[in-house]
């Protein structure tokens, strides 16, 4: 009889590659892997080789990062994703695309069981869970790290070259690293003291000498979509591309966190989101010009329910679906163009334009032109008062018969 097949999530690293040995080994089962490159790719025969030779059946490398952007980044861009107001949640829209991915290929492949590397404490684990189940509640999960029999990186190598895996530890960074175009989270090694700084190495999207003078980038916006860089046109991919060398070089996007975790624990973390948190800044911007106060004021409210919803892997969910039908449904009017000025670890709004723009000269000015009506604004604040005028004199009747 054929064995049984899991779809394992590959990212090339040691977890991933002794998993695939492992599931094989101890749970009989035929490894198919899949890898996602929503960040910058790395090398595809290398990846394919390593997985060979740690007894993959079959392997998928997929270059997703246009549905990425299109499907993840986009929607977070028009929420105004941030969870606890300092993480742009790059790594966290990164796991439902790569939940459904292992879906629909275990569809494919016929398989029971996927699979993947996250550990036991993270919040990635349960998103990726959570995802799949929401979309395929059949399928059955394994979270090899969860239940094997290593405790250290120390025992995985042996195993793995026991096991004639092509692993490559030379080049096992300090710190835990996860990246996409959207940003990068590092945790671990040194950051695990939330006294100390971070150093300069743990940096990745934003090192390097910050240019001396400062520069002005404009994005412009089609309906909610970031679709310009400096009257250039081009797609989301390259435009959060170019956008993210731009700032990277003058550190933009950093952020050093102490992150309350689903499951319980507060981490330290670091982030960089240099072109997200351009496009998050610029975008809001334009918004605060073509929307009135209400419903800017409102969104707020439901852009913080929506950020917990994506932390907490709740990305299928019909809640997270209704609010981005709430999210979309005035992009129309988020068109027009934003000048933000760039200078080291700041990234300024200084100019905003758009044709469904609210702001009008003649009712703001202090000038001569003034078209305001100042009179109107004496029985609009007569009325607007008024409810505190009766519950002053309600109080004071009150506080004089408790004297009494
Ligand atoms: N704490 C972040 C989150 O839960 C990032 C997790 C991955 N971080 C990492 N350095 N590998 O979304």
């Amino acid at each position: 009889m054929a064995k049984k097949k899991v779809i394992l999530a590959y990212s090339g690293g040691l977890d991933t590659s002794c998993c695939i040995k492992w599931l094989k080994d101890t749970c009989n089962l035929d490894v198919v892997c899949f890898s996602a490159f929503i960040g910058e790719a790395s090398d595809k025969a290398v990846l394919r080789k390593r997985a060979y030779s740690a007894g993959a059946s079959k392997v998928y490398i997929e270059d997703l990062k246009k549905e990425f952007a299109d499907d993840f980044i986009l929607p977070s861009l028009w929420a105004h994703a941030n969870y606890e107001g300092k993480y742009l949640l790059a790594t966290a829209i990164g796991r439902p695309l790569i939940a459904k991915h292992l879906v629909s290929i275990a569809h494919k492949e016929k398989a029971q069981f996927v699979a993947h590397g996250c550990t036991g404490k993270g919040n990635d684990q349960v998103r990726i869970e959570v995802g799949v189940r929401s979309l395929a509640p059949k399928l059955k999960i394994i979270a090899p790290l969860r239940e094997w029999e290593f405790s250290s990186r120390e025992e995985e190598i042996d195993y793995a070259k026991r096991n004639k895996i092509k692993i490559d530890v030379t080049k096992k960074s300090p710190y835990s690293i996860d990246r996409n175009i959207w940003g990068a989270a590092i945790e671990a090694g040194i950051l695990e003291d939330p006294w100390r700084e971070p150093p300069e190495d743990a940096y990745y999207l934003t090192k390097g000498k910050v240019p001396t003078k400062s520069r002005y980038v404009e994005v412009t916006f089609i309906h909610g979509t970031p679709v310009a860089l400096n009257g250039k046109k081009m797609n989301l991919v390259s435009l959060i591309e170019k956008l993210n060398k731009i700032t990277g070089q003058y550190k933009i996007g950093r952020t050093d966190v102490i992150e309350n975790r689903l499951v319980g624990i507060k981490s330290r973390e670091i982030y960089e989101a240099p072109a997200a948190t351009v496009l998050m800044a610029a975008h809001a911007e334009l918004e605060s010009l073509v929307f009135d106060r209400e419903f800017v004021h409102f969104k707020d409210v439901l852009s913080l329910k929506y950020s917990e919803l994506i932390y907490y892997g709740l990305w299928y969910s019909p809640l997270k679906e209704a609010l981005d039908s709430f999210f979309v449904k005035q992009q129309h009017l988020v068109t027009g163009t934003v000048k933000v000025k760039l200078s080291e670890k700041c990234a300024q709004v200084v100019g905003r334009k758009s044709p469904y723009s609210l702001y009008r000269e003649k009712l703001a000015t202090y000038s001569h032109d003034d078209q305001f009506n100042h009179e109107a604004s004496k029985g609009f604040i007569e009325l607007w008062g008024l409810p505190y005028v009766v519950a002053t004199q309600v109080g004071k009747k009150s506080m004089a018969r408790k004297k009494r």
